[in-house]
């Protein structure tokens, strides 16, 4: 089966799932029979190429990885350069949009209109933009059954680390009843650090350097980044629309070398969690830093990994640890999007 892909933005996360399928092509047609041709790339610094044949994506990565842009990717009979994302997104001819543009936890945009736009166009979207999720996930699915499409963003939430499928699929018939977990790694990277003797803003700095916290680390600090995927699990696992106000958040820019001393003296440690709970009232929304004892899984989850442990009525407590972020493995979480659209599966 012939599928086409259009990515919008090609920036770490898109140039990651480029890689992933120039190395995987040939085993994902031999196993699932699925040939992924990328037909566009549109990026807003990088430029854009079109061609309904595909493009090389080997010439296309070479190209902005020496040079910065897709200007470098050589002419063909059938290449159209300079479409922005909306052109790309109606006239590539994909059969689906991968939106892989930065985070803006503002307004969602440009991501938003870029889902809005693929969805009324009648293509599918998979994305793992929190933007656009976070702040209109309802809509858009409105849109997708409308247009006979579907959107799916397992990258959303902790990368290529399967938390939404987990529970869309080998949770079916369960309930559950509460989810808290470690969502931001950044968070986490400077809490450990901080165990070990490091302060604050040197953490911070380390963390940076390795690329884990956002453009501006006061999303990850201050609870905004973990706010956001709170508001993704809402909708996946309770199809309950929460707004940011709906959230307490709190981060961690207030605990100091003390407190965590303190707490490692009753052995016990800080970590941001966050949580969502089922109650009478409905669902009570919440990030902040909490002293959890060794026994807790979540608390020997160390460095930038994230966790996440579901409460189910029927199956208990599990907890699910791994990457929350990364080039690779969110370009992994957009492949596996990819591939159970085309199987007709969750
Ligand atoms: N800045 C985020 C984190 C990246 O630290 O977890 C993934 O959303």
């Amino acid at each position: 089966m012939r599928h086409k892909l259009a990515l919008i933005g090609f920036g770490t996360v898109g140039q990651g799932f480029a890689e992933i399928l120039v190395q995987q092509s040939e085993a994902l047609g031999n196993q699932y029979g699925i040939d992924f041709v990328v037909v566009a790339i549109a990026d807003a610094v990088k430029g854009s190429l079109a061609d309904p044949e595909g493009l090389n994506l080997s010439l296309a990565l070479e190209s902005v990885q020496v040079k910065g842009t897709l200007a470098e990717y050589p002419d063909t009979p059938g290449l159209v350069r300079g479409w922005d994302s909306f052109q790309t997104i109606r006239q590539s001819g994909a059969d689906t949009v991968i939106e892989a543009t930065f985070t803006n936890i503002a307004d969602g945009q440009p991501g938003l209109d870029h889902c809005r736009a693929a969805l009324e166009a009648g293509k599918n979207v998979v994305t793992s933009n929190k933007g656009p999720v976070a702040l209109g996930l309802a809509d858009l699915r409105e849109l997708a059954q409308d247009h006979g499409t579907r959107i799916l963003y397992e990258g959303s939430v902790m990368s290529g680390t399967p938390v939404l499928r987990l529970a869309a699929a080998s949770l079916a018939g369960d309930e559950i009843e509460m989810v808290r977990g470690i969502l931001n790694g950044t968070s986490n990277y400077i809490l450990t650090r901080m165990e070990e003797g490091l302060g604050f803003e040197d953490a911070l700095s380390e963390a940076q350097k390795f690329g884990y916290a956002e453009a501006d680390p006061t999303n990850d600090i201050d609870g905004y980044d973990a706010q956001f995927k709170l508001l993704i699990l809402a909708q996946a696992l309770f199809g309950v629309e929460l707004k940011k106000k709906d959230v307490f958040t709190l981060g961690i820019r207030h605990i100091g070398a003390d407190d965590i001393a303190r707490a490692r003296r009753d052995n016990r440690r800080y970590k941001l969690i966050a949580s969502l709970e089922k109650t009478s009232s409905g669902i009570v929304a919440r990030v902040a830093p909490e002293i959890i004892p060794l026994t807790d899984p979540l608390t020997g989850v160390s460095g930038a990994v994230n966790a996440l442990t579901y409460r189910c009525r029927l199956a208990g407590d599990i907890t699910i640890v791994g990457p929350g972020a990364g080039r690779t493995e969110t370009g992994y979480a957009l492949l596996v999007d990819c591939i159970n659209l085309c199987r007709g599966q969750i």
